[in-house]
């Protein structure tokens, strides 16, 4: 069975499936999408992590939640034990011919966009919905506002914040109370710089969900980070994959992870991490 844990109100697993590879850039297309999502729902992967602006740049929005809904109508296993989480506040765009990630974290779009999120979905209430990531131009607050008229109107179940802060946590608790439940920031052995985030959302009470746990899908700038992992990934015959995982969720219970994959290899191999118990002293030659 894979790990499970309580993320707010949902007993989820510790590990879920990043669905971002599906849909954007570089996809292997819808028919291959869905038989990854309905690989990890079968071996019991009851996380799935999308967003509204999983798409390719330029064409058809919101493609990685109408996939989700499309492998989700199409799977036989208990649907309603599957925790689906979406966020809104990015979508794509082109600078300089190159496609990129833009933000409006404006209230009027961020509650278009929840609205347009649910139906995609197929859902009356979302069962997670983050705001995606800070827009520069709306003041923290207001966005987070925003988020809560979406969750007073009863268009999301629970709330998170992505790429946020210490002091946006705050904010976003303050005004969210018991509703915000998580934060999802980067963390991964090429990415430590939001371990003071991982430990403020323990003290605060809520959930910790590592995005790009593995480094992401780009090869990293320095791949000696692994070094380490790959060492003790050879003495327990595993990949070094699921040790960074194991490395991850070893940090403390609030915490997650949502591997991405393109393929159902990837994920089935990610989703055994919780089964991986790494010993006091190879936690001390990890960071
Ligand atoms: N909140 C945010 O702003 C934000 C930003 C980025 C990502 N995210 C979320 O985080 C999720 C994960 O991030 P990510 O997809 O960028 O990167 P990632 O999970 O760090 O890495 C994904 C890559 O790792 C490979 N992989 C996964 N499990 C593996 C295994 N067990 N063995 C070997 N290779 C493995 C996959 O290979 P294959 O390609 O061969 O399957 C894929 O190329 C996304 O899907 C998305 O849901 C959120």
């Amino acid at each position: 069975m894979v790990l499970h844990r309580n993320l707010g109100p949902f007993d989820t697993t510790a590990i879920g499936l990043g669905e971002m590879p599906l849909t954007i850039e570089n996809n292997l297309g819808p028919a291959k999408g869905v038989e990854t999502i309905h690989a990890a729902l079968d071996a019991g992967c009851r996380q799935i992590d999308t967003a509204w602006a999983y798409y390719c740049s330029g064409g058809e929005e919101q493609t990685g939640e109408k996939l989700i809904r499309e492998a989700m109508s199409s799977w036989k296993g208990p649907k309603d034990e599957v925790l689906i989480a979406t966020k809104v506040g990015h979508y794509r765009n082109f600078t300089d011919g190159k496609p990129t990630w833009d933000v409006d974290g404006s209230p009027e779009n961020l509650i278009k966009c929840a609205k347009e999120s649910a139906y995609e979905l197929g859902v009356d209430t979302i069962d997670l919905l983050y705001l995606h990531r800070p827009d520069p131009k709306i003041p923290y607050g207001e966005s987070i506002e925003a988020m809560k008229e979406i969750y007073d109107a009863g268009i999301a179940q629970t709330l998170g914040v992505s790429n946020a802060s210490i002091e946006q946590m705050d904010i976003a608790q303050k005004i969210l109370g018991d509703a915000l439940v998580a934060v999802q920031n980067q963390y991964s052995p090429i990415y430590l710089e939001t371990q003071d985030t991982l430990e403020h959302a323990a003290r605060i009470g809520i959930s910790f969900v590592c995005w790009s746990p593995l480094g992401g899908f780009r090869k990293p700038k320095d791949e000696t980070k692994f070094d380490p992992f790959r060492k003790i990934a050879e003495a327990h015959g595993v990949s070094y994959q699921q040790v960074v995982l194991a490395w991850e969720l070893a940090k403390d219970d609030h915490v997650f992870v949502i591997p991405g994959a393109h393929r159902p290899e990837t994920i089935l191999d990610s989703l055994k991490a919780g089964d991986l118990k790494l010993t006091p002293e190879e936690l001390q030659m990890l960071p």
